[in-house]
């Protein structure tokens, strides 16, 4: 499974990049306003920094006007994946962007069916909100699970990007349905390397270590 890493801020996708945890990386609007950069400037910095899919998120709600904004926004480096939104017109904007062969990834989808709509659409990647539907008493995962069925019985190539990941659990249940991809912040990422077991086993070693009043250096 590829980790995108779901922020706009350079030093935390850089730490993470540098341990080789970033296969792309996925932003949103909230992301932009939050990270307090222009979003021409710092998607490019990203660019920069990261080789693989970088996900920049139109606004307009129009489909030709979101075809005008992925077109500037493909502009910025080759490796943009422009964001539509789960709309008919978003469905539209990124059948077009596709056919002109640039990456695509429908986003805000919390529906089989919408998912069905993005891959026949030509959608790169497709964007299921697994938080958001938990916080809304839905089991995100099931989705993830449906998605991935429908996507095997008719071979879609549509990659199934897990977003709005909020849990360490999410990653490994994502893993294990076969999420292609999944987005989370850093903190999460960060988070599944840790283990309260890890935690006292060190403790226990540390503390044995003393004890032999040895050194390795
Ligand atoms: C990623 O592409 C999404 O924009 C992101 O995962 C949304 O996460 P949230 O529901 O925590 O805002």
């Amino acid at each position: 499974m590829k980790f995108f890493v779901d922020t706009a801020v350079i030093e935390e996708i850089r730490e993470l990049n540098d341990l080789g945890m970033v296969d792309g990386v996925t932003t949103n609007p909230s992301l932009i306003l939050k990270s307090g950069r222009n979003i021409l400037e710092v998607t490019r910095e990203i660019c920069e920094l990261v080789s693989g899919p970088v996900s920049a998120e139109v606004v307009a709600s129009k489909a030709e006007d979101m075809i005008a904004e992925g077109r500037k926004l493909v502009e910025i480096a080759p490796n943009i994946a422009v964001k539509v939104p789960l709309t008919w017109d978003g469905l539209k904007a990124c059948k077009v962007l596709s056919d002109e062969g640039y990456m695509v990834n429908v986003t805000l989808c919390f529906s089989a069916n919408q998912a069905l709509l993005a891959a026949k659409a030509g959608a790169t990647f497709i964007s299921p909100f697994i938080g958001r539907l938990d916080d809304q008493s839905f089991d995100g995962l099931d989705l993830i699970e449906d998605i991935r069925t429908i996507y095997d019985n008719y071979d879609f190539k549509t990659q199934i990007l897990a977003a709005s990941i909020r849990t360490v659990n999410h990653v490994a249940e994502c893993a294990k349905i076969g999420a292609d991809v999944m987005t989370a912040p850093p903190s999460v990422i960060k988070a599944l390397a840790k283990h309260m077991l890890t935690d006292s086993g060190l403790a226990q070693f540390n503390a044995d270590w003393a004890k032999t009043g040895q050194s390795i250096l």
